[in-house]
């Protein structure tokens, strides 16, 4: 094969990359390195990783493999490295276990480069391949390549649970929500019940958790219902859907299960809710959450079956409530009904037409901190509830939202501590 069917340019001003394949600078109208931009994800140190679905990108980095291995064959070793660190610095394709194996190739070309590696770890880590992801570090520790930033990543991995994508990122405060929901809750002395309709990677339910940790006595039950890979994915934007089809929502899952308290047992039920909720009868919980599928009647249909599923005194509570029904133009939400995210006309801002008319239509106007919607069962109906008492900042997050959930919920000033 020719060693040097391609050219690569120098690039700059973005991420450390060094080489561009002509060709992929142009991705669906996008220059290559603006779709870099635009699609990461996470951005914190030690979780940063990136996810470009556009198969050009995909295909600009099989070219740089292909040509790095050619380099190999002929033995231009330092220009196999540099192409190595250049698709270490740039991976992260469609599917993340494209760009797992990318990483594989890179790291089989370089595999002395701490770079390479970390790459490597951070791409299994990011399809759910979470011991792969501590052994490829520990490979390279062993054989006497490693760095501080090796090591400081494996501490991450092993000690908090790492969410290559979360879900309402924009209003990280609703977590600190959540945990006050618990907290109204109050300990009882008993072991507190939720349910959770839409798990997807496990954020939320670990939000749960820990807030039954800190808040109810440490003992209770999350019960998740999700259907993961079955999920009808043409709702969803093309990165979480990758993520539920080729089962890495519920590989992260299964991992942040081991960063749950002891005394809390949660419970998988997998499936949609249509199904999995009327066998759920003949039992209660103090807290539901509904942040499943976000269109309507679906959303009408998890209220109604959860309704009968919820203790008095409990909690009913759902994410994605930016508009209310009796706020803006309901006929316009109707025409929207099955779009998972519009521009309301009337304010002008973007929210879930489904969440809006499944809730305005069962129960009416509730109340909503940032976004997250909160009512009280009582033996005379739905309630209204006042956020007050105690939150819990989401720790198992990266430091850049812990520090916006606690701006956010400074500024609001409805709760009284924020841990
Ligand atoms: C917005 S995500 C949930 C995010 C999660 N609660 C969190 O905050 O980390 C929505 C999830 O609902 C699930 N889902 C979609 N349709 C569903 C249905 N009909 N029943 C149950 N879950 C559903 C999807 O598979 C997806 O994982």
């Amino acid at each position: 094969m020719d060693a040097s069917p391609l050219k690569l340019i120098p690039i700059s001003g973005y991420g450390g990359g060094r080489f561009q394949v002509p060709g992929g600078k142009k991705a669906g109208g996008f220059g290559l390195e603006s779709v870099l931009i635009h699609r990461r994800i996470m951005l914190s140190s030690g979780f940063q990783i990136f996810r470009q679905g556009s198969a050009a990108v995909s295909q600009t980095i099989q070219a740089a493999l292909q040509q790095a291995e050619a380099f190999l064959r002929v033995g231009k070793t330092a220009e196999v490295r540099q192409i190595a660190a250049w698709v270490a610095a740039k991976v992260g394709l469609g599917n993340p276990l494209e760009a797992v194996e990318a990483m594989r190739r890179a790291a089989l070309l370089d595999p002395t480069s701490a770079e390479v590696a970390l790459s490597h770890s951070r791409a299994l880590a990011a399809a759910g391949l979470f011991d792969a992801a501590i052994a490829v570090l520990d490979d390279l520790i062993e054989a006497g390549h490693g760095n501080d930033a090796v090591v400081a990543w494996r501490g991450k991995l092993v000690s908090t649970p790492c969410f290559p994508g979360l879900q309402g990122a924009h209003a990280p405060e609703r977590q600190v929500y959540m945990s006050a929901v618990v907290h109204m809750l109050g300990g009882t002395g008993l072991p507190v019940s939720i349910l959770e309709v839409g798990t997807f990677m496990g954020a939320s339910m670990v939000t749960w958790a820990r807030a039954i940790e800190h808040f109810a006595g440490g003992i209770g039950e999350i019960c998740c219902v999700d259907p993961w890979e079955s999920a009808d994915l043409s709702q969803y934007g093309e990165g979480m859907a990758a993520d539920l089809q080729c089962g890495v929502a519920y590989r992260v899952f299964l991992n942040a299960l081991a960063f749950v308290p002891e005394g809390i047992k949660v419970t998988e039920r997998r499936g949609f809710s249509d199904q999995v909720l009327p066998s759920l009868a003949g039992r209660t919980f103090d807290i539901i959450y509904i942040d499943g599928c976000h269109l309507h009647p679906e959303v009408l249909h998890d209220l109604q079956a959860c309704d009968t599923l919820l203790a008095e005194g409990g909690y009913l509570c759902g994410d994605d409530l930016e508009v209310q029904l009796h706020e803006t133009d309901a006929a316009f939400v109707a025409a929207h009904a099955r779009a998972d995210f519009a521009q309301d006309p009337r304010s002008g801002e973007g929210f879930h037409p489904g969440v809006t008319l499944g809730v305005g239509t069962f129960l009416g106007p509730v109340s909503v901190y940032g976004g997250f919607w909160v009512v009280r069962k009582t033996k005379d109906g739905y309630r209204p509830v006042e956020m007050t008492g105690k939150g819990l900042l989401p720790y198992h997050w990266p430091q850049d939202f812990i520090d916006r959930a606690a701006r956010a919920v400074r500024e609001a000033g409805w709760l009284s501590e924020v841990l």
